[in-house]
């Protein structure tokens, strides 16, 4: 992708006066501020309708800034290594004489450190004297944002700028993993467990509803359309969209499917644009049929159980 440097200067123009710019990653955009600046975080926390109690993600450069901020450990520098710049989210355990704002850490003693891949937000990343906190630019509790569009239509011009970046080419959140301890994963993403457990050579846990929740992500209800979902479904209601895996042959103008072929990547890359699209075009409730829970499937049927448990 080209990258626009006027583009980059007006993001960063504003982000150095505290004010919030969507950012595109390879993920989803994020909505992004200042991580050192309290007025900045708080007016994530403001645009997003986010409670106060949800800390925010820090996204940064390189190792430079982090070590000013968290503790590295040895599991961390295998996973840096192999899969960063990318989509991966690391709990650290945060220094005392941290910069990053209260605000965003909710005063916690832990950080969420993230290094996003996209071309647009590292060469902003790399221009920039402070590292960004950025949520996902969606309002709370519903679908993730996967291209600017999509962030206009949550926000309005509530936001002073929208920094393009075309459609997020993975899609789906990052992976979130818990490194203070024995690694541990909090939300399932982009990068499959699987690949991880290799570099780490173990098993890592994983637990689906933790009776204690450290990331809000995991909560119950989540990435909702903000219409009714049902599972694994083989026969529609009437009225009802029906969200396939892959193409059918009898193809009815209230099919909507997630891939040509079934292949889970593009499906996850095409999943929250699909349920924006179904609720655009006025549907009622989405019936989803079974999809593989396989591979980036796990993290698809992550999002669509947590979805359907949302109470519209
Ligand atoms: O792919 C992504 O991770 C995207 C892009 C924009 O980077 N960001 C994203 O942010 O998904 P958000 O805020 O929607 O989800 C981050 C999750 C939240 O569920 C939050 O509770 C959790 O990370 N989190 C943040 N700080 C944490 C911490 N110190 N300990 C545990 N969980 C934390
Ligand atoms: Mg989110």
């Amino acid at each position: 992708m080209k990258i626009n440097l006027a583009n980059i200067k007006k993001a960063k123009n504003l982000l150095n006066k505290s004010e919030c710019v969507a950012i595109p990653t390879e993920t989803v955009y994020g909505l992004a501020g200042n991580a050192y600046s309290d007025s900045a975080c708080r007016k994530i926390f403001k645009l997003k309708k986010r409670p106060k109690n949800n800390p925010l993600i820090i996204h940064y450069y390189d190792l430079k800034k982090v070590r000013e901020d968290c503790s590295l450990n040895d599991n961390f520098s295998k996973l840096y290594k192999k899969f960063c710049p990318g989509p991966i989210t690391f709990i650290l355990n945060l220094k005392k004489n941290s910069k990053i704002s209260e605000i965003a850490t909710n005063e916690n003693t832990s950080l969420a450190v993230r290094f996003p891949k996209h071309p647009v937000t590292r060469k902003l990343l790399k221009e920039l004297k402070f590292p960004i906190a950025a949520p996902s630019a969606n309002i709370s509790s519903r679908v993730s944002a996967v291209t600017s569009t999509d962030v206009k239509d949550d926000f309005g011009n509530k936001i002073k700028y929208i920094l393009e970046g075309g459609k997020s080419s993975i899609g789906i959140e990052s992976t979130i993993i818990d490194l203070r301890k024995k690694p541990k994963i909090l939300r399932l993403g982009g990068l499959e467990i699987k690949t991880i457990q290799k570099i780490l050579r173990k098993k890592i846990s994983y637990n689906i509803n933790p009776s204690k929740i450290s990331a809000p992500g995991q909560s119950k209800t989540h990435y909702s359309p903000g219409i009714p979902i049902r599972l694994n479904v083989k026969e529609i209601r009437k009225d009802e969209a029906y969200l396939l895996i892959k193409k059918k042959k009898i193809n009815k103008v209230n099919y909507y499917f997630l891939s040509k072929k079934g292949n889970l990547k593009e499906a996850a890359k095409n999943l929250y644009s699909t349920l924006r699209k179904i609720k655009k075009n006025n549907y009622k409730s989405i019936a989803v049929s079974k999809i593989p829970n396989k591979g980036l499937g796990k993290t698809i049927n992550d999002r669509l159980m947590r979805a359907s448990k949302f109470n519209v």
